[in-house]
């Protein structure tokens, strides 16, 4: 079943955006909500008028709600919400980070992710039709160096997902945790503060996923009929895997 309207966070670049173009090609309408209003513009000037740009930083939470309140009619009824505005800062061992860095993937990856949800779920169970996608990742299951406050940011995605469809049985609304391994879009630049010689060694050697493989996957899960619910969905590249447990030997 294709959703009709789609808020998409973070659609102006990366995996949000390949979701954009999707569901647009699709047939739906979507309000793409993301801080660079220059994306917005140029998406919407892409895509046209079935795209409500929404310039909005997700961590403005006093903004959330009056902001999806001033959607023009026709942008009001969403039926599904793609939670991808996140991110990753440094990778450094958890106490030589910074502080500022945690405290932004906390505020963006959680307690933005959060009010956004709390602000569209109202509607879709007035409306008894919707769907929430969040964007966790691999680094929420499994540990690596450095992602200790990004990994912790992404297990509460899952872990919230889990519990917010306990909240929700009983109703039409369906909640599905979309846990990515690497893929190449901005993400590694932002985490690297700008350093796009860093980031692109991150995918030097092998395949990364695109943007596009996991917009596929989030419209597969969301195009489903209405009595079916993905709860969880792992992707990695064929060249990624779990690197299970280390010992220090003397
Ligand atoms: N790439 C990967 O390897 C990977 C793997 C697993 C999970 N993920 C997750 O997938 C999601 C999307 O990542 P991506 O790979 O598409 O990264 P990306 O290319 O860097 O895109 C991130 C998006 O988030 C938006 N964003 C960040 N902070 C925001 C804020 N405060 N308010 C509004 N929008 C904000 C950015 O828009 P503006 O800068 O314009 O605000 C941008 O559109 C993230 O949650 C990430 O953690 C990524």
């Amino acid at each position: 079943m294709r959703p009709d309207i789609v808020l998409i966070t973070g659609a102006t670049a990366g995996i949000g955006q390949a979701v954009a173009r999707t569901a647009i090609a699709a047939g739906s309408r979507v309000i793409a909500v993301g801080r660079r209003q220059e994306r917005l513009d140029a998406l919407k000037e892409e895509l046209g008028d079935r795209l409500w740009p929404m310039t909005l930083d997700v961590r403005d939470l006093a903004r959330i709600r009056p902001a999806f309140e001033e959607l023009p009619s026709k942008f009001q009824a969403i039926d599904c919400l793609v939670n991808s505005a996140g991110l990753a800062l440094g990778l450094d061992k958890f106490w030589l980070s910074d502080d500022q860095h945690w405290q932004q993937m906390i505020d963006t990856n959680i307690t933005a992710l959060l009010h956004v949800t709390r602000a569209v779920l109202p509607g879709m169970l007035a409306r008894g039709r919707g769907h929430v996608l969040q964007l966790g990742s691999v680094a929420g299951t499994y540990p690596y160096g450095g992602g200790s406050a990004y990994g912790g940011s992404k297990a509460f995605v899952s872990k919230f997902s889990d519990h917010l469809r306990v909240d929700l049985g009983g109703t039409p609304v369906r909640v599905t945790s979309i846990e990515p391994g690497a893929v190449e879009t901005e993400f590694s630049v932002v985490r690297f503060g700008g350093d796009q010689a860093r980031a692109d060694k991150v995918y030097e050697g092998f395949q990364p996923l695109t943007a596009q493989n996991i917009a596929d996957s989030i419209w597969f899960c969301a195009c489903q009929p209405a009595h079916v619910n993905i709860n969880h969905l792992e992707i990695m590249p064929v060249s990624q895997t779990a690197n299970g447990f280390a010992f220090h030997r003397k």
